[in-house]
Order: structure tokens, then sequence, then C-alpha cells
């Protein structure tokens, strides 16, 4: 049982199960976990406190200066805080996600977050030798020469299923059909976004987990892994 080595990135829309994923894969190879997504997130909860339209570039880029974030990478607790105050299930509720496009499409916000990620990847790599990364554009962005990239599918209807199943365990009232409408809006905003638009990296592996379950796309990642070589 050896540990990982360097980065891996794990990208794709939302509802493919790619936290849950993510999350065991860092566990299982002894690494270091980084959800960008929460970072975007934590982002739009404070523009949300403070008052300012999501649409609003300037002044979202503007709270995305000042506000005091921290994203932990410990994949058995993934911590998100905000001026000191933990956020972690505030950023996953239904005004934050409705808000998290927009915000994330404002090119200084990705500036920012994305100069914290690679400070966060390079900081785990020298003290623990290895990262999974989730997000949208960890392969294609954030870390080009990772040393596996994943791209995560799954059809549609299949997310919203997995996003609405999430949503029920955490105590949120939701139906498939709203998260379906949901998942095609947000799946259509961030592919076609003019910064960073979601897309596979060309030296990706695509996972289609449609017919998998949570143990399945993690034996997938593990043998790809291997294969790669990077569990030394
Ligand atoms: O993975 P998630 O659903 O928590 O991500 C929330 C939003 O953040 C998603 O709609 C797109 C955006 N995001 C992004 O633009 N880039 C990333 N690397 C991660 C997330």
């Amino acid at each position: 049982h050896g540990e990982l080595r360097g980065v891996v990135a794990l990208d794709g829309p939302s509802g493919t199960g790619k936290s849950s994923a993510a999350r065991r894969l860092a566990a299982t190879l002894g690494a270091r976990y980084l959800d960008t997504g929460a970072m975007y997130r934590a982002v739009t909860l404070a523009v949300l406190r403070a008052g300012v339209d999501p649409t609003d570039a300037e002044r979202v880029a503007e709270v995305a200066r000042t506000a005091r974030l921290e994203q932990g990478d410990d994949p058995e607790r993934s911590t998100t805080a905000v001026d000191g105050v933990d956020v972690g299930a505030e950023i996953r509720g239904p005004e934050v996600t409705l808000a998290v496009s927009p915000v994330s499409a404002v090119p200084e916000v990705r500036e920012l977050l994305v100069a914290r990620q690679r400070e966060i990847i390079a900081a785990a790599l020298e003290r623990a030798g290895g990262i999974v990364v989730e997000g949208r554009d960890i392969g294609t962005v954030v870390v080009p020469d990772a040393g596996l990239k994943v791209y995560l599918t799954a059809d549609a209807q299949a997310r919203a299923q997995r996003r609405t199943r999430q949503d029920h365990a955490s105590g949120r009232a939701s139906t498939v059909d709203a998260t379906l409408a949901d998942v095609r809006r947000r799946d259509t905003y961030d592919s076609t976004r003019a910064v960073s638009p979601l897309r596979p990296a060309e030296d990706a592996v695509e996972l289609d987990t449609t017919a998998l379950d949570l143990a399945g796309v993690l034996a997938a990642l593990v043998d790809l892994v291997e294969r790669r070589g990077l569990r030394v």
C-alpha cells in the first residue's frame, strides 16, 4: 500500500460523484485533498453576505480581494472558513448554488483563487508528497502538468438523481426535476463562460460514472493512479 506522489486532477461537472471519489481517493492514498469548488462557493457566500449583486463583476472582485478565505486540505475533514468562521454547511445551500456561476466567471476571482490553489498544492507536495485536486479547470489551468488528469462525466439525469440524494441526506428538500434544471443551467453556464470554460484537458482520461457506484469510481481511479506509477 503505497502513497500518492504528485497531483491527481479531477475535473468535470457536478453530480458525477467527483467530490466523494476525490476525497476517498486522497484518504486511500494518504494524500491531501483540495476542493476548489468550495473556494468559489466561499467567495459567493461572502458576496451574498455583503449584499453585493453576484453579477456585478467589479464589486464581486472587491469582495474576493478583501474576504479572508481559508481552505483546508485534509481529506477526512475538508474545512472552509470565511473571516475565521466555518461555512462548510452554508456554502452547499441553494442561495450559494444559484449565485456561484456568475461569481466564478469573474476573471479576477479566478486569478485570485487559482493563485491560492497553487500555493496550497505546492505546500502539500512539499509536506505530504501527493494531493488530489477537484474542480473544473484543474487539468487545463491550475495544474497543467498534473501526473494524472481525469475528467468525470455522467448522464444529466444520473447527476440530478445523485445531487438530489445528497440534498436529502443533508436535510435539504429538493426534487429530481428541479435539480435537473439546475444541473443543465450550470452546465451551460460553466461550459460557455469566456474564462476557463469547463472542458476536458486534451490529455485527460475520461471516466463515465453513470453506471458506477462510489466503490466502482474509486477502484477505477486507484487503477489509473497505479498504472501511471504515481503510487510509490
Ligand atoms: O464543484 P462545486 O459544485 O462545488 O462547484 C461550485 C461552482 O464553482 C461550479 O458551478 C463551478 C465553479 N467552479 C469553477 O468554476 N472552477 C473550479 N475549479 C471549481 C468550481
